[in-house]
């Protein structure tokens, strides 16, 4: 039998793993991609309507969602902590803390060097993902011992590197450089999406997007409906002060890419952001006046369904695109 690496790490069923999305993944979208068979995962804001500067109500929001994330799934389940730096490392040495005490299986860190929580999270039982943007910090992260690199490609909804690698290059670069399990992701959405990235030497799938136009998904329904409408080219770009997001195209984006392309400076730039918060976006149902980050595949997805029934889909649907695969290069070799 064929073994999966990530499946056999963590023992889930299928190789899809839902992505940390900020306060869009909550415990009702991690434990329904669980209890489907893949690995859902809580975002650093779940389940809370306000941030906070309170480290310890911090930790213990988080403890509250792993929680209710029990009461609904005796399946595995990931947490996401933005490592960060500075000042921000008091919020994520909390939140370690408390995936420790709770015994979650699985924790991705992001947002930080690898080197920082991995041996803390082993000792204390816990699998460690390590989010990567460049083959280089993959072999970082290898070295340090984690147990499986993430990587996102340029298509990504969210905050990423400068780099702009796309998933179709960044993922067998990735692969090359490692022995680890690779997780990708940027741009998955449906069946012909996660043969490629198998294709392309990951062992698992990392989809965002897909999941939050999902009946279980935290953001608004104005959000889902605005990801269904989205085709053709709906999302853009967005430079920052050190990282690069990809944005759902709307009234915001123009007016912050337009500032930028006229000198505007840093401080006015940073001030409007915090103007027209991701909160406005996911809560309030802002779409047009708020930032939404959102990935490219928002212009495949036509539907948001059940988080379960997301997943039964792309498993359906595998063989079929294996068969038109093979049909295409027996056509070629005839
Ligand atoms: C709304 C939204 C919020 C996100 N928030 C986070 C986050 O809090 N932490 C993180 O590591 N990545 C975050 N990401 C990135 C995702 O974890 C993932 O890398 C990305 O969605 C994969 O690409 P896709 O959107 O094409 O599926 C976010 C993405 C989206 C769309």
């Amino acid at each position: 039998m064929i073994k999966n690496l990530i499946g056999e790490l963590v023992g889930i069923r299928y190789p899809l793993i839902q992505a940390p999305m900020n306060w869009v993944s909550g415990a009702e979208l991690a434990a329904a991609v669980s209890n489907a068979g893949g690995l859902g995962t809580l975002g650093p804001n779940a389940g809370t309507q306000a941030i906070t500067e309170d480290v310890e109500l911090t930790g213990e929001r988080l403890r509250e969602q792993i929680k209710k994330v029990r009461s609904l799934t005796r399946k595995p389940f990931a947490v996401n902590i933005p490592i960060g730096v500075g000042e921000g490392l008091k919020y994520s040495k909390r939140c370690v803390e408390v995936v420790i005490e709770e015994a979650v299986p699985v924790v991705i860190t992001s947002v930080g060097g690898p080197n920082v929580y991995t041996k803390v999270l082993h000792d204390g039982g816990i699998k460690v993902f390590h989010a990567v943007s460049t083959p280089k910090h993959a072999k970082k992260a290898e070295e340090v011992g984690v147990d499986a690199v993430v990587c996102e490609g340029y298509e990504a909804g969210g905050h990423k590197g400068f780099t702009e690698l796309t998933t179709l290059i960044l993922t067998p670069m990735v692969a090359d450089a490692v022995k680890l399990p690779v997780i990708t992701g940027g741009g998955i959405g449906d069946a012909r999406g996660v043969l490629a990235a198998l294709a392309l030497g990951a062992d698992a799938v990392y989809m965002g997007t897909r999941f939050m136009a999902t009946k279980e998904s935290e953001s608004h329904q104005k959000v889902k409906d605005a990801i269904v409408r989205a085709k053709d080219a709906c999302t853009v770009s967005v430079p920052k002060d050190f990282m690069l997001a990809r944005d759902l195209s709307n009234i915001f984006t123009n007016q912050y890419l337009e500032m930028r392309k006229s000198g505007a400076s840093a401080e006015a730039l940073r001030a409007f952001l915090a103007k027209h918060s991701k909160f406005s976006a996911q809560h309030l149902g802002d779409v047009e006046n708020a930032e939404l980050h959102c990935g490219q595949v928002a212009g495949l997805i036509d539907s948001a369904p059940g988080a379960a029934d997301v997943i039964s889909g792309i498993i359906q649907n595998i063989s079929s695109v294996v068969e038109e695969a093979k049909r295409k290069l027996a056509a070629f070799q005839a």
